[in-house]
Order: structure tokens, then C-alpha cells, then sequence
């Protein structure tokens, strides 16, 4: 089990690296277990996927497994899977979904633009009596809550966002000095947001923070900005931050890896130097930056098991079978020290 968690990382880290830089390489993640199992029975089944937009480095190391998985491991036909492009616009990603019901799909797999379109999607999909499992922006608790009480074939697979932001904040207070590079009493940080649209935003935001305070430590918050989960945003911000308040930053918490890489880009050209003057901490999967100590921590999340879990769940509804409202996978917590650890044990 750690031994796959640690494959993963690599992956992850490998995967993100490329796409990041502009490639658009495919994922080898291993196939585990915890399948409902290889069924030759879906060949013939229908499933239209709909992503809120391709240009997202997350979310597109996401696809690569989905696609895989479904493919190579539950026996699904290439060419029955449908995956559209979501454009980052909701009446877009509307029109997909009616053309899905229309041409006929067995089952969706949606990752809304807008997660406060699930009621109205859930809605019309339901009339069609095609299931949908909604990953990674997840809707509101009352609209699954709803799906349990009217028995509707919905359900959301996810990670916690509150988890990851907690082990972000613990990445800092695990630091030697606490956080508190210049020794004033409080930490200074600046927060780059990700699209609210997308709640794990504003629950990395909240409880990286509140891990600090928890543990009793002072903190000052010199910006909080949407950099949209984007990687040139991320070193706008940064980089005008950095201008703006020089010195005084100590700690720069991005929501994700994508705008972290940003972000070390713009300490980088500000002659800063990560994890002596400055911490940064990401979520994603940017495992080799943190071994390089170029980044303080990051916190993985699990792209594979999610997108495994999400095809098990749409399989569990094309048979028939009973699925949870909601499905959460652990994030895994990765600073300087078990990073290294990490990539001696894959090589
Ligand atoms: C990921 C981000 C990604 C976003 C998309 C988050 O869970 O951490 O990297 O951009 O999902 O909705």
C-alpha cells in the first residue's frame, strides 16, 4: 500500500512536471485494487464525461487516469467514451450534458464549471434516468443530501479540502522557526486563492490558517487573492506581493501546485530563496519540487484514486447497485522530509 502511495507521488509529480511545462503527457499509474471488478459487460456501455475545462493541470492528469482506467481495467470500449471539454463555461458544459441525454450515454461523469448547477443537472439527468457521479467540485451537502432522500442515481467523489489545507498549515508550524522567519512574533502570508466555484478554495484558505492559529501561533495576512487555480495568475500575484511588501512576507500558501509553481517562479526572479527567507506550500502533486527544496510542502491529491473511484462508482450504478452520496480519498501530507524518502524508495 505505501509502496503505491509512493508510485503515485512519482507519477504525479512526473505528470504535473510535464504538463506544467507546456507537454501533455499520459499517466502509467498502476491499476490497484478496489475495482468492482473487470466486467466485459461494459463494453457496450455509454459514458459521456464532461470536464470543467481541459486547461488545468489537475484536472487533466485527472482525465489521463479516468480514460485509462475505465479503458484498460473495467473493460469499457474506447470508443463509447465520450469527454468533452467544459470551457470554463457552464451554458457550454449545459449543452453537453443535453447532448449526452440525447445521444443516449448509460452514465456521466461530470466536474461541473459551476457545482451550483448540480441541482438543475442532477435534475435533468434524473428525468433521463441516467446516473451521474459529479467529481472534484463538489455540491452543496443539501443537494446530495437530497439524492439520498429521493433515492436519485447521483453521487459526488471527492478528497476533503479541509484536510489538505490543515496539512498545509502543519507543513509551517513543522518548519524550525514556525513560520516566523524575522522572529516578530507572527507570521506573515499571503493566500492565493483558487475558483471559489470549486469549495476546496475557501477550505485549503480556512483551515491552512486555522492550523496555525491552533497551534497558538500569531498570524498576519498581508493578501488574499484569486489567482483561479492558474499557474500565470499565481505568479502575477506573487510577484506583485513581493513588490509590494518585500520582506515582510514570510509564508505564501497557494491552494494549488499549479499557482505554487507560479508563485516560485516569481520568488525565484525576486532573489528569494524557498524554505531560507521565505516558505511556500502547494496541493497537488509537485512531489520533485519539494525533495529540490524549492517548494516547503505540498499535500497530494490522490488524482488516481479518485478518478478509480469515480469509474467504480459509475459502474456500480450500470449494475444496479447501491452508491454512497458521498466518497471521499485521503490527501497524503509530502514536506522536505518524507518527499525524499518518497523517490528513493520508487527508483
Ligand atoms: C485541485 C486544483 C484544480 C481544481 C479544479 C482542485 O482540487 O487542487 O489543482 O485546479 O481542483 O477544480
Amino acid at each position: 500500500m505505501k509502496r503505491r502511495i509512493m508510485a503515485l507521488l512519482l507519477a504525479g509529480a512526473m505528470v504535473l512536471g510535464m504538463t506544467a511545462c507546456g507537454g501533455s503527457g499520459g499517466s502509467t499509474g498502476g491499476s490497484t485494487g478496489g475495482s468492482t471488478g473487470s466486467s466485459s459487460d461494459m463494453a457496450d456501455k455509454k459514458v459521456g464525461i464532461s470536464i470543467y475545462k481541459f486547461d488545468d493541470n489537475f484536472m487533466t492528469l485527472y482525465r489521463t487516469e479516468l480514460e485509462r482506467y475505465l479503458v484498460e481495467d473495467l473493460g469499457f470500449s474506447a470508443s463509447n467514451i465520450t469527454i468533452m471539454d467544459g470551457k470554463g463555461d457552464q451554458a457550454e458544459q449545459t449543452n453537453q450534458i443535453q447532448n449526452f441525454i440525447a445521444s443516449g450515454v448509460d452514465v456521466m461523469i461530470l466536474n461541473l464549471v459551476q457545482s451550483s448547477s448540480a441541482p438543475s443537472v442532477t435534475d435533468m439527468c434524473n428525468e433521463a434516468g441516467i446516473p451521474v457521479v459529479y467529481i472534484n467540485r463538489e455540491p452543496d451537502p443539501a443537494e446530495e443530501e437530497r439524492w439520498a432522500s429521493e433515492g436519485i442515481k447521483a453521487t459526488y467523489v471527492g478528497a476533503d479540502a479541509r484536510q489538505s489545507g490543515t496539512y498545509q498549515g502543519e507543513e509551517i508550524v513543522e518548519t524550525a522557526n514556525k513560520g516566523d522567519i524575522n522572529g516578530d512574533g507572527k507570521v506573515s502570508y499571503i493566500m492565493v486563492q483558487g475558483d471559489p466555484e470549486n469549495v476546496d478554495a475557501q477550505y485549503r484558505t480556512e483551515f491552512s490558517v486555522k492550523a496555525l492559529t491552533d497551534a497558538g501561533i500569531e498570524v498576519e495576512e498581508l493578501l488574499l487573492q484569486r489567482g483561479d487555480w492558474d499557474q500565470a495568475k499565481g505568479q502575477q500575484i506573487v510577484q506583485d506581493a513581493l513588490t509590494q511588501f518585500g520582506d515582510s512576507v514570510e509564508v505564501v500558501f497557494c491552494n494549488n501546485d499549479a499557482m505554487a509553481l507560479g508563485a516560485l517562479q516569481a520568488i525565484e526572479a525576486a532573489g528569494r530563496k524557498v524554505n531560507e527567507d521565505i516558505y511556500l506550500v502547494g496541493v497537488d502533486a509537485l512531489v520533485q519540487n519539494v525533495v529540490d527544496g524549492r517548494m516547503t510542502g505540498t499535500v497530494f491529491n490522490d488524482h488516481f484514486g479518485q478518478a478509480q473511484a469515480a469509474a467504480d462508482a459509475a459502474v456500480k450504478f450500470l449494475k444496479g447497485e447501491a452508491v454512497d452520496p458521498v466518497n471521499m480519498v485521503d490527501y497524503v501530507k509530502v514536506t522536505t522530509e518524507n518527499a525524499a524518502e518518497i523517490l528513493e524508495k520508487v527508483k
